[in-house]
């Protein structure tokens, strides 16, 4: 993800430190070249060492240094990355770029730096509440800084609030957008993910082993490229995806209500939802009793939500559906994909080893109604989001799908 990058790392002395280096190694795992600059009271904290061991590259710590400034000078590292990543930020450290002083390697790089800078706050609850501290945060983001809110909780001084560095998978995934080409900014996009739940009393339901991952790696991924994402999501066990709106619901019925209120005003929609195609008919009010005659339940049609919104698409709207098959995957998906009014429709072949329902990978065929249909090798579920995303975006500026 992010082989070929560079990124600078500044630590400023924080308890938080000890939490970069673990940053460090979820950048390195993704393939960036990370260089670390440390500030004085950081390196109490940790010593270089450990971060010239996990980075594989020499640590910044002095601006005036015989050796680091023969071979790299602190303007030739403010050029180098293409972002620049302070975690922890302490308050002194915001203070001071928000004044412009530049006393040390770190700040002084940033002051030169032309990347853009994600800073990551942590600190004491009423440091960050101070005055000071929200003035100095306005004229950050006045300035083009980005800021990651630290997370609330019980913080290391043992008082309870703001101040804890924000979640490292949270930090990395604003580090990617950061350097992500936003080529979905200004647009809006729907995503319906997961399964639904067709109760039929008050503990029992039909459902499917749908795991919500492809429309949750769809929603991860259009936030990485910068849209407004709103993703509607039956009952899974996922994280919602960080700069993404979500909106739970359980039944087909609360999936279609949601979705129809917010589908006029979306430039994409996809819908990866699992939506049961039956509902009960009756919901019992009360746990219906164990009995040895056993019952029966009678179910009734869910209304089809992606084919009624293919019956009342706006002019410009994209609309992608999603096809498990287990047998003539191609002419079955090409069926619903004329029937259903769609742009777009990716089938996958349920028979197929490594696609599917809770896998980590899909292997899918991307379907439009001009072109040849795209047979993509086995990639894991971003990867496939990434391509809808392109052929989303292709058809969004106007080109044939
Ligand atoms: O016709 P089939 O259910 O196979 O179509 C699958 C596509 O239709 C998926 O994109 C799914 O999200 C959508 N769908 C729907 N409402 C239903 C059933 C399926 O929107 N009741």
């Amino acid at each position: 993800m992010l082989q070929g990058k560079s990124i600078l790392l500044g630590i400023s002395g924080g308890i938080a430190v000890y939490k970069a280096a673990e940053l460090l190694r979820l950048f390195v795992k993704a393939g960036a070249s990370v260089h670390v600059v440390m500030t004085e009271n950081a390196q109490r904290f940790v010593t270089p060492l450990t971060f010239q061991a996990l980075s594989n590259n020499p640590v910044g710590c002095e601006l005036f240094s015989m050796q680091s400034e023969s071979q790299i000078s602190h303007i030739q590292k403010a050029r180098l990355p293409d972002l620049v990543v302070l975690a922890p930020a302490t308050a002194n450290l915001m203070a001071k770029m928000a004044a412009g002083i530049a006393d040390d390697l770190l700040t002084t790089i940033l002051l030169a730096a032309t990347a853009p800078v994600l800073v990551c706050p942590a600190m004491n609850v009423k440091m960050w509440e101070h005055p000071a501290t929200r003035r100095n945060l306005r004229t950050l983001t006045e300035l083009g800084y980005k800021i990651e809110p630290p997370a609330s909780g019980f913080l290391a001084c043992q008082e309870e609030g703001a101040g804890r560095l924000a979640e490292l998978c949270d930090i990395f995934e604003s580090a990617l957008r950061l350097l992500t080409p936003p080529t979905l900014a200004g647009r809006s996009v729907l995503i319906s993910a997961g399964p639904t739940r067709e109760y039929f009393d008050p503990v029992r339901f039909l459902s499917n082993p749908s795991s919500g991952k492809m429309g949750y790696a769809l929603a991860r991924i259009a936030a990485r490229r910068s849209a407004k994402v709103v993703l509607v999501s039956g009952p899974v066990s996922l994280d919602c995806p960080s700069g993404v709106e979500r909106v739970c619901v359980a039944s087909a019925l609360q999936m279609r209500d949601a979705i129809v209120e917010l589908s006029a005003q979306q430039d994409a929609i996809v819908m990866t939802a699992a939506v049961s195609d039956y509902r009960p008919s009756e919901l019992s009010a009360q746990k219906i009793k164990k009995s040895a005659e056993g019952f029966s339940v009678r179910f009734e049609p869910n209304p089809d939500i992606l084919a009624s919104l293919g019956q009342t698409k706006p002019p410009g709207q994209v609309l992608v559906g999603f096809a498990a098959e287990t047998q003539n995957v191609f002419e079955n998906a090409k069926d619903k994909l004329i029937r259903k009014n769609l742009d777009l429709i990716v089938a996958n072949d349920l028979a197929k080893e490594g696609a599917g329902f809770g896998l980590d990978t899909n292997q899918v065929k991307i379907i439009g109604r001009n072109r040849e249909p795209i047979d993509l090798a086995l990639m894991t579920k971003d990867e496939v989001a990434c391509e809808i995303w392109d052929r989303v975006e292709r058809l969004l500026s106007g080109g044939e799908n």
